[in-house]
């Protein structure tokens, strides 16, 4: 995969010895949450050889890998894809990582046939950088199921089309 749009960092795809630093961000991020345990699932799917459904790009600066976003295409479907989650350490954020992340998922689904993007994130105030960053990304907002993690707190469904397909209903296009 070429380096990626952003100049913020490069990107490429995971390896193995990635794993761990993911891991670590995800530990940063979502201890104390009740939410790592779903990543930690994708994690484990993408280290397991299940790369349609699980994968990484991660971003580096100057030989250091200051985030990651994983993503696949969703089983039993054609052409939607799933972006699972996208950290970027502290001293990197706000400065167009994570931005460069998700634009370099899209195009990596979108070079696997993808038509559609679809994310999952808790309507909680911790998430509310990513729901930001997903907004820029041109994910919208498309459904919610009121009380799916505990009582008043939602789960938030949200979805872009990938340029160059033929527009879905109820999803504005980037
Ligand atoms: C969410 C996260 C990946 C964003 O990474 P980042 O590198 O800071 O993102 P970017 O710099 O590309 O910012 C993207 C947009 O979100 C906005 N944003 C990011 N963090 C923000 C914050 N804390 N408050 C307000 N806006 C924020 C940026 O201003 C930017 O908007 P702009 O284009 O209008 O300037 C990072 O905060 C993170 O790792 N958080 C912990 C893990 C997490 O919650 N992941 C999201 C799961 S969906």
């Amino acid at each position: 995969m070429a380096p990626r749009l952003s100049s913020a960092a490069t990107y490429r795809p995971a390896v193995d010895g990635d794993r761990d630093v993911m891991r670590a961000f995800v530990a940063q991020d979502l201890a104390t949450t009740p939410y790592g345990v779903v990543v930690e699932y994708f994690l484990h799917l993408a280290s397991d050889g299940a790369a349609n459904e699980s994968r990484a790009i991660v971003a580096e600066r100057a030989g250091t890998v200051v985030g990651f976003v994983l993503f696949g295409e969703v089983a039993g479907t054609i052409g939607t894809g799933r972006v699972h989650f996208v950290s970027v350490t502290s001293s990197a954020r706000l400065d167009g990582v994570g931005t460069g992340l998700c634009e370099a998922a899209v195009a990596d689904l979108r070079s696997n046939d993808g038509r559609l993007v679809v994310a999952e994130v808790p309507d909680e105030p911790s998430f509310l950088p990513g729901r930001t960053l997903l907004d820029r990304c041109g994910f919208v907002e498309i459904g919610r199921v009121a009380d799916y993690f505990r009582d008043n707190t939602d789960l938030v469904v949200l979805a872009r089309t990938i340029p160059g397909d033929t527009p879905t209903a109820g999803v504005d296009r980037a």
